[in-house]
């Protein structure tokens, strides 16, 4: 015999417990662990290991919808069910906006409900893989320090926030982490604030350590002193990267330079990569260290863009240079500005603080490859044969 459908049991306010537990008690197929009301613990409740959340209501109103959204938000993967003993009208689509998956009008035999609850919970394991795909990861990446990851990172994510999408963006460099500055916003909350609260890392528990910027965009920040970094757990940042995909359209992650544990552990979860680089030797050797360590670790390099920061600057070495050094050329080309300082003083992206810019127009560029999908987007493009700067010319051909 199948095993009993573990059902937990919210009570709203109105709710009829006795004809609540006549619909589910008495059944083999069903096996009720917990009835909980509003005021209850619902942490300590939606903890517990159920197949299903049902939410029993008198007529429904906001706090039936507020604990449906609670339940939905705990563990997205778990149907949430509402049982209402009075007709729903407007409630029901009130329910559904909050996330519930069905609907069950009291009186009702508890062999119907266990039928429509097998149901509701085939039906979420057959769609699992054809509902809303999780989230992409954008991992920020530039092996050198200062070439321009931070800026990428904040203006990538107000970009995509400009263009509706629901974006995090976490500060993963854990020592020096400025996003909080270049976003403006006091560090109230930190990741290392929700390490320390510890799993199970549900929506509910990462909302709360969120940061909202007035673009939409919300930011989870760095620890505000380098000695907090050391408590950061590779393992729970991983949950942490699970639970934000189901709970965004874009995580974008910054990163601090060099291949940490933790940046090993992004790379691992990330749909997409940026690797920003400048026109310099060393910028542009690490960016071909970087591009050769991310094909080491088995890393899809299609899926990576190349963003060449301070492209217009005149240093010896020309932007068309950049394909036959790291072999390939870069998608995104971000020039200097005077007014990025600014703006990162003024703690406003500059996508949003000078829109139609060279600089804002090349973020937006940027963005336009995540948010609608672009032909031969992951195709890099061949390194034309071009003359080097001597000195490059050197450094590179010892690797290659
Ligand atoms: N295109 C640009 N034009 C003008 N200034 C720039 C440009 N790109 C970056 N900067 C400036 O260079 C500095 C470094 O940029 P940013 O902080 O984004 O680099 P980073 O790669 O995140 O550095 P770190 O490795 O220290 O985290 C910042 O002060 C920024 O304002
Ligand atoms: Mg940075």
């Amino acid at each position: 015999m199948a095993e009993a459908i573990r059902v937990l049991v919210a009570l709203a306010e109105h709710a009829d417990p006795p004809l609540v537990k006549a619909a589910l008690e008495g059944e083999p197929s069903l096996d009720v662990i917990g009835y909980a009301s509003y005021d209850d613990d619902w942490q300590a409740f939606l903890a517990q290991p159920a197949d299903v959340v049902v939410v029993a209501c008198g007529a429904g109103d906001d706090a039936t919808a507020h604990m449906v959204d609670r339940a939905v938000k705990h563990r997205p993967d778990r149907p949430v069910v509402v049982m209402s003993q009075e007709s729903p009208n407007g409630f029901l689509r009130q329910a559904f906006e909050a996330g519930a998956d069905d609907f069950i009008a009291l009186p009702q035999s508890a062999p119907e409900v266990a039928f429509v609850l097998q149901k509701v919970i085939a039906r979420r394991k057959g769609t699992v893989t054809s509902g809303k795909p999780p989230a992409k990861v954008i991992t920020v990446l530039g092996p050198k320090g200062g070439t321009g990851k931070t800026l990428t990172a904040t203006n990538l994510a107000v970009a995509l926030a400009q263009r509706g999408k629901d974006v995090v963006l976490v500060d993963l460099d854990l020592q020096f982490g400025d996003i909080g500055l270049a976003m403006g916003l006091s560090p109230e909350r930190t990741i290392t604030d929700l390490m320390k609260a510890g799993p199970p890392f549900d929506h509910e528990k990462i909302d709360r350590h969120l940061l909202r910027h007035s673009s939409g965009v919300k930011v989870l920040i760095a620890p505000t002193r380098p000695d907090q970094a050391g408590s950061l757990s590779v393992d729970y940042l991983r949950d942490v990267y699970a639970a934000l995909r189901t709970m965004s359209d874009a995580v974008i992650v910054d990163t601090p330079p060099g291949f940490t544990a933790e940046v090993i552990a992004t790379i691992d979860v990330s749909s997409d990569i940026c690797m920003i680089g400048m026109l310099d030797s060393l910028s542009l050797k690490n960016m071909k260290l970087g591009l050769e360590t991310l094909e080491l670790m088995g890393y899809e390099t299609g899926n990576v863009t190349l963003i060449l920061n301070r492209s217009d600057s005149s240093v010896g070495i020309l932007p068309e240079d950049v394909a036959t050094i790291i072999g390939r050329a870069p998608e995104v080309s971000v020039p200097s500005d005077r007014e990025i300082p600014r703006s990162v003083n003024e703690g406003v992206p500059i996508v949003a603080s000078k829109p139609g810019s060279g600089v804002a127009k090349a973020f937006e560029a940027l963005a336009d490859r995540y948010s609608t999908p672009v032909a031969g987007a992951t195709k890099p493009e061949k390194a034309p044969q071009t003359g080097l700067a001597a000195g490059v010319r050197t450094l590179i051909g010892r690797r290659s």
